[in-house]
């Protein structure tokens, strides 16, 4: 087998690569992983077809590119269906039974389907993150959606880039969770999710671009009156999301999608709940908060 890293669809946004070649359910050698690296940094999401593996696995070839990021985030803590380094997106219980309506665990999950950068709510948020479907339903939805953050940095005018190079943003699953009506959460949780400040402007380490890093969770700007810091956020998430700058990923079983939170933004979109759908998401952590990175 030789690896291989195509453009997705050529005529889709270039940030969607295609690898062939390589089983992940095997050690991955070094070049391979080094590869991969330089796929990630051309393209942003890779996916990665016909990969059927456990979470241990996942897990090793997640290791490959920095440390683990827990799922801390995740509203279920106790009583956890999966292991604390693995991210439950399903809508299913301990015993595989789908969640109620009006689970809670369900309702938190719903702030999936609004734009975001995965742990953009810690200190330090996610670098990469790695989902496996593992049982998709059989009805169509369910795409999860990427819009190319550094397309539109390029995009944005003079005017608003130099208004928004040296904002900075709190981030909270506070905020996110209370655009949809969410506010069922506990004291501990409100002080375990309490704001965290990040850069609303990157650079990328590797290639040097500058992106915009929006997210749901960005609930106001450091500085800035809470009306007016939300009109801007969202102005620019609704410039950030023009169908140019946005693929839709439509799952089948057994793919494994690998994307760069630090340049994109994604979403998951709406599907049959009445059917079982159950992806596992790994997660690396980024070097340090955002603050502490160069602009
Ligand atoms: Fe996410």
């Amino acid at each position: 087998m030789t690896l291989s890293i195509q453009p997705a669809n050529p005529s889709r946004p270039a940030f969607f690569g295609e690898v062939s070649g390589i089983d992940l359910r095997q050690p991955v050698p070094r070049d391979a992983v080094a590869a991969i690296e330089a796929g990630m940094d051309r393209f942003a999401v890779l996916v990665f077809h016909d990969q059927r593996i456990d979470d241990e696995q996942q897990l090793a070839f997640t290791r490959n590119f920095g440390p683990l990021e827990m799922a801390t985030g995740d509203i279920r803590q106790t009583d956890r269906r999966l292991s604390i380094a693995v991210n439950d997106i399903s809508n299913v219980d301990r015993d595989s039974k789908v969640l109620a309506r009006d689970d809670r665990a369900r309702l938190f999950g719903l702030g999936n389907m609004l734009w975001h950068s995965d742990s953009s709510f810690k200190p330090t948020p996610a670098k990469y993150s790695l989902l496996s479907a593992r049982v998709l339903p059989s009805s169509p939805g369910g795409n999860t959606e990427f819009a190319d953050m550094r397309a539109a940095w390029d995009a944005l005018d003079d005017e608003t880039r130099s208004l928004v190079q040296d904002l900075v943003c709190e981030h909270s699953q506070i905020y996110s969770r209370g655009v949809l009506g969410f506010t069922d959460f506990t004291e501990e949780e409100r002080l375990k999710w309490a704001p965290v400040l990040q850069r609303l402007v990157r650079r990328h380490p590797v290639t040097g671009r500058r992106s915009l890093y929006l997210s749901a969770h960005a609930g106001t700007i450091v500085g800035w009156p809470v009306p007016e810091a939300r009109a801007l956020l969202r102005d620019l998430v609704e410039h950030a999301t023009q169908r140019e700058f946005v693929h839709a990923h439509s799952w089948r079983q057994f793919d494994l999608v690998m994307w760069d939170n630090r340049v994109m933004m994604h979403r998951g979109r709406r599907y049959n709940i009445a059917e079982v759908r159950d992806l596992h998401r790994t997660t690396v952590a980024d070097v340090a908060p955002t603050l502490e990175q160069a602009a």
